[in-house]
């Protein structure tokens, strides 16, 4: 089956491709042929203006299916900090201003969390699907903890701030395939592929 992973994150798209090989060396095959915004030759803006994660990753499937009539599903991720009441949340891209950059993403968090003892936090990815003219969500998240300090070099976005539960590492400092065997974009992952594996039977 032929899908297009609507995301122009290069991360993301490293990390599902990690996540179906993963998935072909347990079951012998991969359920999805797998296709990027480049291989469309697509490179526009894609909008992420709604207030929920669900919200966004429909309006970008939504997008890419009214330009280019293809099945397709895209993620939208949030880091949910209980001590800051959810935040940055469904606002994660744009914690510290709309240029989406990563460092001063995770400076904000780490300035507002200084001398914060209730660390506790998760990732939460939701993918949405949009297969035969019909939309699926799923849902993945992995809770953990915001560090004291940046940590590993790996990764993306917030992984150098955030260690998963059972683990002693941050994301930045796991190798990729450990990382998406416990994250919230690998359980999602998961989530679609056993979907895609049964819807074709
Ligand atoms: P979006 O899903 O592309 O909107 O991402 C929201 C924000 O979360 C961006 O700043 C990403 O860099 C960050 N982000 C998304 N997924 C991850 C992840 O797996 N680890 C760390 N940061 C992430």
């Amino acid at each position: 089956m032929r899908l297009v992973f609507a995301t122009h994150n290069e991360h993301k798209l490293n990390e599902v491709r990690n996540i179906l090989c993963a998935y072909a060396e347990n079951n012998g095959t991969i359920p999805i042929d797998l296709l990027s915004l480049n291989d469309l030759n697509c490179h526009d803006d894609i909008p992420e203006n709604e207030n929920t994660l669900a919200g966004n990753a429909r309006a970008k499937v939504d997008f890419v299916y009214s330009r280019f009539s293809v099945d397709c599903f895209a993620d939208d991720t949030g880091l949910e900090i209980e001590a800051l009441g959810g935040e940055p949340g469904v606002y994660s891209a744009r914690y510290a201003g709309d240029g989406h950059d990563s460092l001063a993403n995770r400076r904000k968090v780490m300035d507002l969390m200084q001398g914060v003892s209730n660390r506790r936090a998760r990732f939460r990815t939701v993918i949405a699907l949009r297969l035969d003219g019909n939309e699926h969500l799923f849902e993945g998240v992995v809770n953990g903890i915001i560090t004291e300090s940046e940590r590993g070099i790996g990764g993306f976005g917030y992984d150098p701030i955030f260690q998963p539960d059972g683990f002693d590492m941050t994301f930045a400092e796991l190798d990729i395939k450990t990382k998406n065997s416990i994250s919230h974009r690998g359980m999602a992952m998961r989530k679609l592929v056993e979907y895609l594996v049964n819807y074709q039977k």
